[in-house]
């Protein structure tokens, strides 16, 4: 009996009856939990799609490249702050909305897709992933796109996306067969893409708005909680983005740009959060939600310096969207616990791979004064 009080850590006196009910519940969570780790690792359902099944696609369309990203797999890293304006306190109980707080942060600046030495290109998708480092060992990280919607909806549409989008070899273009068909079947990304299409692309990093895409949760200290989706704008005056300037000969011309920026001086961004209504869909990146919903500056991100990839710095950081301080919770949207497996296992791989130089490496960041 004492053991059986030890293992359940019932009170002594407490019941035979009373201490086996306890153990069956403690066996239920259990299994519960080990049941939800071998979901999330595709042990359960060879037929389904798993995370696996994604990064072997993400190399079968891109090639092998060890040692780097399998998205997003040209970068830089960039370091700042964030000061907070004490907007967002209504809002989140996250230490990193409290009024002055300032958090420091780490990021990375990036293009979309698996090719580590790509030429920097006009409608390449750039990215800014952030890590807030807050008190006591919390932290919350982030990663968002110059784009105002997400392409699909679902983890299984981004798989077929991968190959529907795949460059033929022969032409160095996807497929418009296989586009046509993939659009035809997933009528919510052929709206999102005539978004995506429609955007007006800046001149670079600095002057890009990211958007985050994936409906998020903050909880005020009340337990009151708000659908959100947040963005970083930034301060610069945007210049769109001309077809001449991104024919130019330097490959790493938008990373190389910025360098040069920081240089001169800190860029900065606001923190917008957007507020969701209830009848605003949580579960679905591929819809804007309507205009004039309300929006709240939470406070200032300044990026002061950017240093190439390499081991220890942002390389090895997994940017895992379900990485949240106590005050952001996920939402319903079925791609933030696939992006957080996908990575986990893009980041494992990478990880135990040898590594090379990145494109945007020493001998730029030096040319560029750094
Ligand atoms: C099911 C959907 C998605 C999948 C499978 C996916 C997959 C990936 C993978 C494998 C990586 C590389 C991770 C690493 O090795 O560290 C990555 C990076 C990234 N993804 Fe996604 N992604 C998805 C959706 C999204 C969405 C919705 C966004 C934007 C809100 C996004 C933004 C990013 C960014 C910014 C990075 C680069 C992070 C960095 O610089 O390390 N992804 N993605």
């Amino acid at each position: 009996m004492t053991l059986l009080n030890d293992l359940t850590g019932a009170p002594p006196g407490t019941t035979t009856r009373a201490l086996l009910l306890r153990l069956s519940t403690i066996g239920a969570v259990l299994a519960g939990s080990v049941g939800a780790f071998a979901y999330a690792g595709g042990w359960l359902s060879p037929a389904t799609l798993t995370p696996a099944h994604v990064i072997d696609r993400f190399e079968q369309v891109n090639g092998p490249h060890p040692g780097f990203r399998r998205n997003h797999a040209k970068g830089l890293c960039v370091a700042g702050r964030f000061v907070a304006n004490g907007a967002g306190a209504r809002l989140s109980k996250a230490n990193v909305f409290a009024a002055n707080r300032v958090t420091p942060v780490e990021g990375r600046v990036a293009l979309a897709g698996g090719q580590p030495y790509a030429a920097d290109a006009l409608a390449t998708v750039r990215s800014l992933a952030l890590r807030f480092r807050l008190p006591g060992g919390e932290e919350w990280r982030t990663g968002m796109n110059n784009i105002p919607v997400f392409p699909v909806r679902t983890p299984e549409a981004f798989y077929e996306q991968l190959l529907a989008a795949k460059p033929d070899p022969a032409t160095g273009k996807p497929d418009p067969e296989r586009l046509k068909s993939f659009f035809a079947n997933h009528p919510k990304s052929a709206k999102a893409a005539a978004l995506i299409k429609a955007r007006t692309i800046t001149s670079g990093f600095a002057d890009s708005t990211f958007w985050g895409l994936n409906a998020f949760r903050f909880v005020a200290a009340d337990g009151s909680a708000t659908p959100v989706r947040w963005a970083f704008v930034p301060e610069m005056q945007a210049t769109p983005e001309t077809a001449a300037r991104s024919a130019m000969t330097d490959k790493n011309y938008l990373f190389d740009d910025l360098i040069a920026q920081l240089r001169h001086g800190p860029r900065r961004w606001q923190l917008i959060a957007t507020l969701g209504q209830p009848s605003d869909a949580t579960d679905d990146a591929t819809l804007p939600w309507p205009a004039g919903r309300e929006t709240v500056d939470t406070g200032t991100l300044t990026l002061t310096n950017a240093v190439p990839e390499e081991a220890g710095n942002c390389r090895d950081i997994n940017f895992d969207p379900l990485v949240l301080p106590d005050g952001i919770a996920p939402s319903d949207d079925p791609l933030l616990s696939a992006r957080s497996a996908a990575y986990s296992r893009s980041f494992t791989r990478r990880a135990g791979e040898a590594k090379s130089a990145s494109a945007v490496s020493e001998m730029t960041t030096q040319g560029a004064g750094l």
